[in-house]
């Protein structure tokens, strides 16, 4: 048989044919009284076969029969007419013509790493090609197929694509799994595309890969923590299991780094078929005078220079660039621009500029809703030129088939966490060399096109080659908690979790099998001392014991898929019969903000959100929230959900997983035997949302600032008369903080001469420190709930504060102090 011929249906011969319409009827009959109501009967089988709903086995006499349709299936896909359009755009691909290789390799290897251009065909193809083999060698149903992808959308979207590439529905032989979203194939011989995090979440079972006989693990250049770690767990993995097989995806061409961690397993490259590119850079500038530029006036600027450090300067360069561009040829251009606000603010200019002017301008940012993502790979209507404003998000995991012209800043936004300060930063920083030569690659897909790079040949020297993996930019406590649940994991029985028996003592003693050796390992380990703060934040948690043992409560809060600080909230509130506002407040922890502020609307959106914040949510970012989702709740009932997100400026889309991820968080305790089910709380609102503080108090600490008035000067240093003015700011245990701008809180409504806590989510650095998610806390909640705490005895009883009443000084910790009422003083010490 050979694959690769054009449709020759006459080299079927007529019982072939009706054999296989036969089988392909009784296939849709099965697939049609599925759809009619037996689902639920499939469900059972599935459920009674394995555990892991992937892994369908069916009975053995059957086994025939379905291999004899998976090949005639295989072979109508590879010869009928009715696939043509398919066949079609499938054979154009650069992959096609390394399809013997990459199946050679992968037949003839535990691991292969495989490298080819974005675009050329591995996330879609690849997997096929395993498959389809099989299917041709009558091996077809042992294949089941596990793809990881980093990004959700990216799961649905490819699980779509060859779902109709094979002619099929979703869902079965093609499905994808994502938080809070599934379709799983339901075929013998499958591929399953779900997200990196969902594959980790299952390997804490023992029977996690059950049944999958490849992991294909795709997109490593991106370096994401949760790819880097899968590596770690996949490298351990492949001593264990002598079947499995795994292929290991990366864009980039330099994937020596791979191989070599794999101990110099094979690589097969995939030759991309791209048009040369001319790449112009500052210093080619009196050249590109001559050729390309007209003159052209510096367009003013505008805008809020708020969550980003915009950088006005390359505003207007990339404005003139664009707009000379635009003068000449066409062709689609594709801007790098380091974020969100730099799109915002360079659409508007550009419209403004060019309005009359029939340009199509799209952002193009991975926190757009998918819809609107689209919009950047729509053609441009005719007479119009379309300019893509994207982020690092167009240099590998989108391609936009019709740029002719890309423009490079060189600049990235990257969120860093310095584990001593205990601080994120967001900054806006140059990209590395190694994306640099990726983002010039994206103008040369359908003709000869051409890179311009906003910075000179020195500056791209001085870039690093690769950017700094995430591993060593983020915090580790919920990678190292998942780390201790995968290295002793849980069989379930009866829907609950039990700890299996792997727990050998040598497994048990830090050092040999420990978190930091484990993640010793990892292609570019992170920092020791970041791996230590995040076992003595797991350890002050209360989820590993001194030893590194994963305790009962480590073992719940590694299945809640939340920061442990938020799973350990949880299962507080659960205990304390305050659960609602807890899910909320850990559902939305989970994503990005939903509230969003538009840069031309900032003020009036400022002040819907703070309109939450009141009543029982007074001075509280969390609380506010929580008002907000009960509303929409209830909106959303009334069929008005997606007006109240309008109206109130949140995100529908974001509004809709929060509520999802409540209903898994819930299931998760109730699994867990942590609540109760159908127990609705009927707990008064305003105690409900006083223990809500505790709680986030108890789980957030010690992210606590205590209020604090400053004067700080206004206008120029050098200026003759000083003036001043009177700020609030607030006293952490490592210098002044501010309230981020989003807050609900603000300077105003804070009154002076008082001193507020507050605990807060997260301390970020852009212009200034701000700390964001906070709330104000009764102090009490901070003695009794914080850790570690010690009472100084040094008090002095007597002093008052305000006219009337006892009240005690109490010192926390050396560095917060205040004052709380008598008795309940003498109580504290008595603890
Ligand atoms: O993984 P890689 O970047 O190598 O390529 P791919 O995702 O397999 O995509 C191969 C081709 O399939 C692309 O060039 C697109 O033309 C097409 N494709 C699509 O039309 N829709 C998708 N959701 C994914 C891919
Ligand atoms: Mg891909």
């Amino acid at each position: 048989h050979q694959h690769n011929e054009l449709p020759a249906i006459v080299s079927l011969r007529n019982e072939e044919l009706s054999m296989m319409e036969d089988a392909l009827q009784r296939l849709h009959l099965d697939n049609a009284r599925l759809e009619t109501g037996e689902r639920q009967a499939s469900l059972d089988l599935q459920r009674r076969s394995s555990h892991n709903s992937n892994d369908i086995s069916i009975p053995k006499e059957q086994l025939g029969t379905e291999n004899a349709i998976m090949r005639l299936e295989a072979r109508k896909r590879s010869l009928s007419p009715e696939f043509a359009e398919q066949r079609r755009a499938r054979q154009s691909l650069p992959a096609w013509r390394e399809r013997q290789n990459v199946v050679d390799a992968v037949s003839n290897h535990r691991v292969v790493v495989l490298t080819g251009e974005t675009g050329c065909g591995k996330t879609t193809q690849v997997p096929q090609y395993v498959l389809e083999e099989a299917e041709l060698q009558g091996s077809g149903a042992e294949v089941h197929i596990v793809v990881t992808q980093p990004r959700r959308i990216a799961a649905i979207s490819v699980a779509e694509r060859v779902a109709w590439e094979r002619g099929e529905a979703l869902g079965k032989s093609v499905g994808y799994a994502i938080r809070l979203e599934s379709s799983l194939p339901r075929a013998r011989g499958s591929i399953l595309y779900c997200t990196t995090g969902i594959l980790l979440h299952r390997l804490q079972r023992t029977d996690g890969l059950a049944g999958v006989s490849h992991v294909i693990i795709d997109e490593v250049h991106e370096r994401d923590v949760d790819t880097d770690f899968l590596l770690v767990v996949i490298r351990e993995l492949l001593n264990h299991s002598p079947s499995l097989r795994v292929v290991i995806m990366s864009a980039t061409l330099d994937a020596s780094v791979f191989t070599r961690y794999f101990g110099g397993c094979p690589l097969v490259n995939i030759p991309g078929r791209t048009y040369p590119v001319r790449v112009y850079n500052l210093d080619d500038l009196p050249e590109l005078m001559g050729r390309f530029f007209l003159p052209a006036s510096r367009p003013a600027h505008g805008g809020s220079l708020d969550e980003e450090d915009v950088d006005v300067d390359l505003i207007v360069s990339v404005i003139v660039w664009v707009s000379q561009i635009f003068a000449q040829g066409d062709g689609a251009i594709l801007c790098f621009l380091p974020g969100w606000d730099t799109i915002s603010i360079v659409r508007d200019r550009l419209l403004k500029v060019h309005a009359s002017r029939f340009m199509m301008v799209v952002p193009l940012h991975s926190q757009l809703p998918a819809g609107e993502q689209r919009a950047a790979f729509s053609r441009a209507p005719s007479g119009m030129r379309k300019v893509v404003l994207a982020t690092n998000i167009a240099e590998t995991s989108v391609t936009i088939d019709d740029v002719v012209y890309v423009v490079d800043s060189g600049k990235i936004k990257e969120k860093q966490y310095d584990v001593s300060r205990n601080l994120t930063t967001m900054r806006v920083q140059w990209t590395s060399q190694a994306s640099a030569r990726q983002r010039q690659g994206r103008a040369g897909r359908v003709q000869a096109g051409y890179c311009f790079q906003l910075y000179s040949e020195a500056t791209f020297l001085s870039m690093l080659n690769h950017q700094i993996p995430e591993m060593q930019r983020v915090p580790l406590e919920e990678i190292c908690l998942q780390i201790k649940a995968i290295l002793s994991p849980s069989t379930v029985v009866g829907g609950k979790a039990k700890t299996a028996e792997v727990d050998t003592p040598e497994e048990s003693k830090v050092g040999t099998n420990g978190i930091a050796t484990f993640l010793s390992k990892a292609i570019q380990p992170p920092t020791a001392f970041s791996v230590y703060a995040a076992i003595q934040v797991l350890q002050q948690l209360g989820a590993i014991d001194q030893f590194e043992n994963l305790t009962p409560l480590g073992r719940a809060l590694a299945r809640l898929t939340v920061h442990p600080r938020f799973g350990k909230m949880l299962v507080y509130g659960a205990l304390l019969g305050c659960l609602d506002p807890l899910l909320t407040i850990a559902a939305a922890a989970c994503f990005r903000d939903p509230f969003v502020s538009p840069l031309n609307r900032r003020e009036e959106a400022d002040h819907v959100r703070a309109s939450f914040g009141t009543g029982v949510s007074y001075g509280s970012d969390q609380l506010a929230f929580v008002n907000a989702f009960q509303q929409w709740k209830s909106a959303e009932s009334n069929y008005r959900g997606h007006t109240f997100c309008e109206e109130n400026f949140l995100v529908f889309t974001t509004m809709r997983l929060i509520a999802g991820m409540r209903t898994q968080f819930e299931r998760t305790l109730r699994e867990a035997g942590l609540c109760e089910p159908h127990v609705q709380s009927t707990m008064n609102p305003v105690v409900s949302a006083h223990l809500a503080r505790s709680l986030l108090a108890a789980g957030l600490y010690p992210n606590i600032v205590r209020s604090e008035h400053f004067r700080e000067s206004k206008g120029m240093k050098n200026a003759t008369k000083h003036a001043y003015r009177w700020r609030l700011g607030f006293r952490g245990q490592s210098g002044r903080v501010f309230l981020h701008p989003t807050s609900v809180l603000s300077e105003k409504n804070l009154n002076p001469s008082s001193n507020y806590y507050l605990v807060f989510q997260e301390k970020v650095q852009t212009s200034q420190v701000f700390i964001r998610g906070c709330t104000l806390l009764p102090p009490l909640a901070m003695v009794l709930l914080g850790w570690n705490i010690t009472v100084s005895k040094d008090i002095s009883t007597g002093t008052t504060p305000t006219p009337n009443g006892d009240w005690m000084l109490l010192r926390v910790e050396g560095w917060l102090s205040f004052f709380i009422d008598h008795r309940a003083g003498l109580l504290l010490l008595q603890l």
